[in-house]
């Protein structure tokens, strides 16, 4: 999912991101990182190799970032510029790291100022390779990843398959696309202990219950509310399932996305995978009732006589049926969307369905619910007063469901 809103928000608000370019054919990539990662409110240092001038200009960096491009090891003003960059910065991301660079890196050598600073930063490190796939595939060069992930502790995100520089054909070797790469430097910044090794599974989106091969009953549900917090729930570090029905946004980068269209399809998925999840987060709107008999063939006008009747079974309702299921411990929250009562609703939800938390939200409020980027919610737990919130993007209302969320999970460990 690229990153819906780059107005400046968690976790890149404040914080102080180093980014490496080297000298890459896909250098030019780098320049819509730095773009967007500032507009998400980050403070971004670029530094650029030798090589990496070759491809790219500093003067870009600068536009983009408001802040000089960092090119020169040895520069006067630049004392010690690598403590400085290594000390002070939040995260450390190189896109692209070429070859020769991840020999530097995994040797430890400081002969230019980002290899330089990696030595001299405890904070994250993020690596984006990208090269030919022949090089990408070369023993020599998967040693070297395996080193610096498995013996530095660095992240490594992508390559993956896709069309390489022009000639060079299809491989595995290209860099992962610009809002994939923000998102992993979001990881970077927002990994917490209490959700690294977690699992975390969210359903989201609406149902489409079939009338005929062509025509449906279904919602208004965009899916962004749930996208935001799988989206969100991956960048803190879980390990993160996301059971979609069908939505046109792309699927959240890192998360594994199982794409189902019907109330039951949602209720087989989210049957089969609620045993392990630590933390549930119900925010599909599945539809209460479907069809009951759905045709096999497209419905004619003149079978209808003017008016035409829908017959309604009752679906199964995924949320309560995994009550008897769920792991112990686990936190399970819940999302209502109602039109009146909202308050009385919420909490009738909470117990009839076992939740620790329900998020709820008017459907008859302008800029909340469905379909906008924004949400005004209110949230409802046991023994507690419902605290209703501003209104906000679904972004950072995904993030404060996870602030509720982690409290609870912590309590529950
Ligand atoms: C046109 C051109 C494209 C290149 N593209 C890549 C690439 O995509 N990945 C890579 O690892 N090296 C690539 N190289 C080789 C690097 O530029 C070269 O290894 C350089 O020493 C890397 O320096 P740096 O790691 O300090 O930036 C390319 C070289 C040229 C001339």
């Amino acid at each position: 999912m690229p990153v819906t809103s780059l107005e400046p928000r968690r976790p890149w608000k404040g914080k102080r991101i180093v980014l490496g370019v080297t000298g890459g054919i896909a250098a030019y990539k780098a320049i819509q990182v730095a773009r967007d990662l500032t507009r998400l409110g980050g403070e971004v240092d670029v530094v650029l190799t030798r090589s990496a001038e070759r491809f790219v200009a500093s003067l870009t960096f600068e536009g983009v970032t408001g802040r000089p491009a960092l090119t020169d090891l040895f520069s006067a003003k630049g004392a010690a510029l690598h403590v400085r960059l290594g000390r002070d910065a939040d995260v450390v991301a190189v896109a692209p790291a070429t070859a020769d660079f991840l020999a530097r890196a995994s040797q430890g050598r400081a002969d230019d100022l980002i290899c330089t600073t990696l030595l001299a930063t405890s904070a994250p490190v993020v690596i984006f390779p990208a090269m030919n796939d022949k090089m990408y595939a070369h023993p020599q060069v998967q040693d070297n990843l395996d080193h610096l992930q498995n013996r530095l502790g660095y992240q490594i995100a992508g390559p993956v398959r896709g069309a390489l520089a022009v000639s060079e054909g299809v491989g595995r070797g290209r860099l992962i696309e610009p809002w994939q790469i923000e998102e992993a430097i979001g990881r970077g910044l927002a990994m917490d202990d209490a959700f690294m090794g977690k699992s975390v599974l969210v359903t989201a989106g609406p149902t489409q219950e079939p009338i005929d091969p062509v025509r449906y009953i279904g919602n208004r549900s965009s899916g962004r509310m749930g996208y935001a917090i799988a989206q969100a729930a991956w960048r803190r570090g879980a390990k993160v399932t996301l059971v979609s029905g069908p939505s046109a946004l792309d699927t959240p980068f890192g998360v594994d996305t199982v794409a189902v269209e019907t109330a039951q399809d949602m209720h087989v998925a989210v049957a089969e995978r609620i045993g392990d999840s630590d933390l549930n987060i119900f925010s599909a709107a599945v539809a209460d009732f479907r069809p009951t008999d759905s045709r096999d063939v497209k419905l004619k006008r003149n079978e209808s006589e003017d008016r035409m009747l829908v017959d309604l079974t009752e679906n199964p309702d995924v949320a309560r049926d995994t009550i008897a299921n769920r792991k112990k411990g686990s936190v399970n929250v819940g999302f209502a969307l109602e039109t009146e009562h909202l308050v009385n609703n919420a909490f009738a939800k909470l117990e009839s369905k076992a939740f620790d938390l329900v998020v709820a939200n008017d459907a008859n409020e302008e800029e909340a619910g469905f379909s906008v980027r924004t949400n005004r919610v209110t949230f409802v737990q046991k023994d507690a007063q419902s605290e209703r919130l501003p209104l906000m993007s679904k972004d950072e209302v995904a993030e404060e469901v996870l602030d509720r969320a982690r409290t609870l999970v912590i309590e529950s460990q």
